[in-house]
């Protein structure tokens, strides 16, 4: 059996139980929420591709455009024969440029929760780049036996970078993202780097529009979490009419908060569960906190990692860290 084949036998006998144990857990707890990484089902990511395409979407294209920018520096700085990881890599979009601009780099490890998204672009990346040899991982990164899994972690001597773009890390709360810059700092190795994208913070209308945007796409994509449960885990949700969309800015914790919230008083049924909504009561699904300059340095110090340069695009919008493990 290939690598992925193995993987995902393995993944499929325990992704539906954890599926329904994360979602019971999150509608059991007030507020109710559900974890933002199941919304990557096929059209989910499908969704998602198209949400980076929108005029109001900044991100994605103000980090493609400022790591193509960087693309030389960046070789420069990381050298030549590296291994990339990218935990959470969707599309493969973004490894590409830099695949493209670093120097000879020997191997690609894709870890991926979203089997749709590791097959598609794993079949992309071996066409595209058939010199490099792509280790597809399907797997959880904030799950230390899913990183224990990797094989890198037996090969001492090479060079890690480990890529981890598209503001990821803004999907979790302070305590989680410093543990998940520590779990990037262990995958890179004493030796290696960690290459980190961050969403700047920036006028509160620009960020809601953001994650609400006028053609209703970024509704839909949060909608299909419930679509996505009914089809999974046997549950009736009404996802056309029962729950709206919601984007609001947290100022205090300094992040857009994306939320489902009960048009009315209903019992919804998942497997042999009931669940009762209140009308107006909110399931929050996804954070996305905006940093600034300061904040990402005291974060990554935390996970004992130090900055060994920075750059940020000249709207000032987007920032990418390069990161190296702090010596003991
Ligand atoms: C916003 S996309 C970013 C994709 C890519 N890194 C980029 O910046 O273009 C997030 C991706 O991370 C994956 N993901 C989210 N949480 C994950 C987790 N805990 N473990 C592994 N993958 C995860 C999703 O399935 C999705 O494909």
């Amino acid at each position: 059996m290939s690598n992925l084949a193995e993987n995902i036998a393995e993944t499929d006998s325990r992704s539906r139980e954890e599926f329904l144990a994360d979602v019971l857990a999150g509608l059991s707890t007030r507020p109710k929420t559900l974890p933002c990484k199941y919304f990557y089902d096929e059209r989910g990511s499908i969704l998602f591709e198209q949400i980076c395409e929108l005029e109001e979407y900044y991100i994605t294209r103000t980090e493609l455009a400022l790591l193509s920018d960087i693309g030389a520096e960046v070789a420069e700085l990381v050298g030549e024969g590296v291994t990339i990881i990218e935990p959470g890599s969707g599309a493969g979009v973004k490894v590409q440029i830099l695949l493209d601009a670093l120097l000879h780099p020997r191997k690609f490890i894709p870890l991926e929760i979203s089997l749709d998204a590791l097959e598609a672009s794993t079949k992309e990346l071996k066409q595209k780049f058939p010199q490099l040899r792509v280790i597809p991982h399907q797997g959880d990164f904030t799950d230390q036996k899913d990183l224990k899994k990797l094989p890198l972690l037996k090969e001492k001597s090479e060079r890690r970078l480990v890529f981890f773009p598209g503001s990821t890390i803004g999907n979790f709360t302070r305590k989680e993202a410093v543990e998940v810059l520590n779990n990037l700092r262990i995958l890179a190795g004493e030796n290696g780097l960690v290459l980190v994208g961050v969403d700047l913070l920036k006028d509160r209308n620009r960020l809601l529009d953001a994650y609400d945007d006028h053609l209703g796409i970024t509704a839909d994509f949060n909608k299909n979490l419930l679509v996505r449960i009914n089809r999974e885990l046997d549950a009736n949700f009404d996802f056309e009419r029962g729950f709206d969309h919601r984007a609001v800015f947290n100022e205090q914790a300094s992040r857009i908060e994306m939320h489902l919230v009960s048009a009315s008083d209903q019992s919804v049924e998942i497997g042999d569960q009931k669940v009762e909504f209140d009308e107006g009561e909110s399931i929050h699904t996804e954070n996305s906190h905006k940093y600034s300059e300061q904040m990402v340095v005291q974060m990554v110090t935390e996970a004992n990692l130090q900055v060994v340069r920075d750059w940020t695009d000249e709207g000032g919008d987007f920032a990418l860290f390069l990161l190296e493990p702090l010596l003991a």
